[in-house]
């Protein structure tokens, strides 16, 4: 019984210090600094971002210019809007699940680089 019970705060423990790592790991979209990773909760399966590397020097990422994905942004000295302030979430067109799916695949089909099946982004 005794090892039993401390299997059980085991696991327990580990459980929090997972979550922990998980929430330390990854970023929401909330908030204007640059993020470095974002994780989007769908109801296909979680999509794991990873905006630093997408976007941060070519000698240690792939570099690509935030106005590639930013579209409409222009100046050097405010950070890009997000996605959804035009593209809302839920609309009947360009609805962010929609400009996103059409920006990330549309970019790894024609780099021929980047997941493009439904299960190479949307993990767990
Ligand atoms: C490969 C595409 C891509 C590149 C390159 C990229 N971003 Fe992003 N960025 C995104 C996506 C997608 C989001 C999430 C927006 C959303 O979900 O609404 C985002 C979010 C952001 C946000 C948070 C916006 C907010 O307030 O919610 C900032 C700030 C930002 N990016 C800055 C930058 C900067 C600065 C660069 C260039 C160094 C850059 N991004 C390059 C795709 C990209
Ligand atoms: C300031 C407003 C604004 C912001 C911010 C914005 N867009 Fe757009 N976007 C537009 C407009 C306007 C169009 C053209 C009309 C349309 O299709 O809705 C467009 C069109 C697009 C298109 C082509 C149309 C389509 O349905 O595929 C893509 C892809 C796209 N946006 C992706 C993004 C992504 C990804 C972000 C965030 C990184 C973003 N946009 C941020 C305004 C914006
Ligand atoms: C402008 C081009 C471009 C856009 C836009 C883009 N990607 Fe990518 N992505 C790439 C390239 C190129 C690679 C492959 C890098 C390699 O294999 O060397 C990649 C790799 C990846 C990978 C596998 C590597 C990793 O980070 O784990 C994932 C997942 C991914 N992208 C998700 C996304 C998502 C989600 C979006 C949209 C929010 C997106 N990408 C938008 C170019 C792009
Ligand atoms: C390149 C990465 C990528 C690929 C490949 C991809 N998705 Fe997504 N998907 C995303 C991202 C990023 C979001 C989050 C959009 C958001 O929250 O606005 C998303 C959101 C969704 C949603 C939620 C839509 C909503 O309105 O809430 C569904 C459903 C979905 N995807 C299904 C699929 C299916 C089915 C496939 C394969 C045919 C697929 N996705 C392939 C990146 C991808």
């Amino acid at each position: 019984m005794k090892e039993k019970k401390g299997t059980i705060v085991a696991i327990i423990v580990m459980t929090i210090m997972l979550a922990a790592g998980i929430a330390g790991y990854t970023q929401t979209v909330k908030g204007s600094a640059t993020p470095t990773r974002i994780l989007y909760n769908t109801n296909a399966g979680k999509v794991f971002f990873d905006h630093k590397y997408h976007a941060d020097e070519k000698d240690y990422n792939l570099g690509i210019d935030c106005s590639d994905c930013h579209h409409a942004y222009e100046g050097e000295d405010e950070l890009p809007q997000s996605c959804v302030e035009c593209h809302e979430q839920g609309a009947e067109e360009s609805s962010r699940s929609e400009v996103l799916h059409n920006q990330c695949k549309g970019c790894h089909e024609s780099e021929e680089k980047g997941p493009i099946e439904c299960d190479g982004c949307h993990l767990m």
